[in-house]
């Protein structure tokens, strides 16, 4: 068998022998998302949603094929690219300041979070890459801000910039950018997965003082910057359990609506009320508003190392698609390293 571990994400056929061969058909194939792989077999979530799981033993053949064209993609969710699922993210993380560089897009938010305050490297920067890089530089010495470039891990535009001396500067092991399909995460909600009653949910519009001071992790970014990110997105909602309570919300979460996606963010239970549910509930209410967004799937990023939120996530079907991590110019990089400069510290959350 041809796929790995590290084919999980990615959009594959996998022909297998089948447990009861029919006249004339002993094999099959399915095409779909390759979820899981490990020494025991593969599962594929097909474009409907069901799971398909292969031991090993009955595999064939199995290969990575490419995606599916935009227009098909968009509703089966899952089956895109790390480029193209990274534009969304974009999207659903809005920077202040948003400047094109070909294809690239230079992103600043004074300092709050490296998503909103580096370099989305996607597609062609029009340029010759030293040039591009340059050019990168010089717009985060305007900012004073510390070049950064978001790369997914192992993608080729990464290697390019390691080439040029750029070097891994922040999330060494790569953020996890998880993904699933409504279709999977919605009807796992029920009596095997948690209670289906309990405090109540209530989606804001806006993030109110009261669920920033929950967030809390703004530090000296001015107010209006960190709503403009949080909030910039036509379709976003923000999500409180035990809003207006004396000490406020115990519990938040963030949701955002583009290109058919969910994205999950800002999920956090105030530290005294944890285990008890609310991090599920928060989640729940989310899918569930998204859903009636037109959304058909979902994404969020965590760290690998937040078992908790790992947890939490894995019974939506949560898995892996892709990681990132951010790049600054290193000693041996071909534009000037700014070595005094403190990296963006401010993001706890990426
Ligand atoms: C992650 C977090 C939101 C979970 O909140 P919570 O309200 O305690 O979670 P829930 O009680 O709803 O737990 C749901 C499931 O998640 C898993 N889980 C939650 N906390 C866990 C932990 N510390 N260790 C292992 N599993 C955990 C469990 O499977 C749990 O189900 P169970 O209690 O029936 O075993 C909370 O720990 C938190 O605020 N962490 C800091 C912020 C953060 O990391 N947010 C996620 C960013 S992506």
């Amino acid at each position: 068998m041809t796929l790995g571990p590290r084919d999980v994400g990615r959009r594959v056929v996998v022909r297998y022998l089948l447990e009861t061969p029919q006249p004339g058909a002993s094999a099959t194939d399915v095409v779909g998302l390759l979820v899981a792989h490990d020494a025991a077999g593969l599962e594929v979530e097909t474009r409907t949603g069901d799971r398909v799981r292969v031991p090993a033993a009955r595999v064939v053949a199995a290969k990575p094929v490419p995606p599916r064209p935009a227009a098909r993609r968009e509703r089966s969710g899952p089956l895109i690219d790390a480029d193209a699922l990274q534009q969304i993210c974009d999207q659903g993380w809005p920077a202040r300041t948003r400047q094109r560089l070909g294809d690239w897009v230079l992103r600043e938010a004074a300092g709050f979070t490296g998503r909103a305050n580096s370099v989305l490297p996607v597609g062609d920067p029009g340029l010759p890459l030293d040039d591009a890089l340059e050019a990168v530089q010089g717009f985060y010495d305007d900012h004073d801000l510390p070049a950064l470039v978001q790369a997914v891990l192992g993608a080729g535009v990464e290697q390019r910039l390691l080439d040029a001396g750029w070097r891994v500067a922040r999330h060494p092991e790569g953020v996890l950018v998880q993904v699933t399909s409504m279709s999977r995460a919605r009807p796992t909600r029920g009596p095997t997965h948690g209670p289906t009653h309990g405090p109540k949910v209530e989606l804001l519009e806006t993030p109110t003082e009261e669920w920033m001071s929950v967030y809390g992790r703004t530090a000296d970014v001015p107010a209006d910057v960190v709503a403009g990110v949080l909030a910039g997105a036509p379709v976003t909602t923000f999500a409180a359990v035990g809003s207006g309570r004396p000490g406020g919300p115990v519990a938040i979460g963030r949701g955002v609506v583009t290109g058919g996606w969910l994205g999950l963010s800002a999920v956090e239970v105030v530290p005294t009320r944890r285990r008890e549910g609310l991090a599920r509930r928060v989640v729940d209410a989310l899918l569930d508003w998204g859903a009636g967004q037109g959304a058909e799937a979902a994404y969020l990023q965590t760290m690998p190392g937040n078992a908790a939120a790992l947890m939490l996530y894995a019974p939506y079907g949560f898995v892996t698609h892709h990681r990132y991590r951010y790049l600054a110019p290193g000693p041996g990089a071909r534009v000037r390293p700014a070595p005094d400069r403190q990296a963006v510290g401010r993001d706890r959350a990426h």
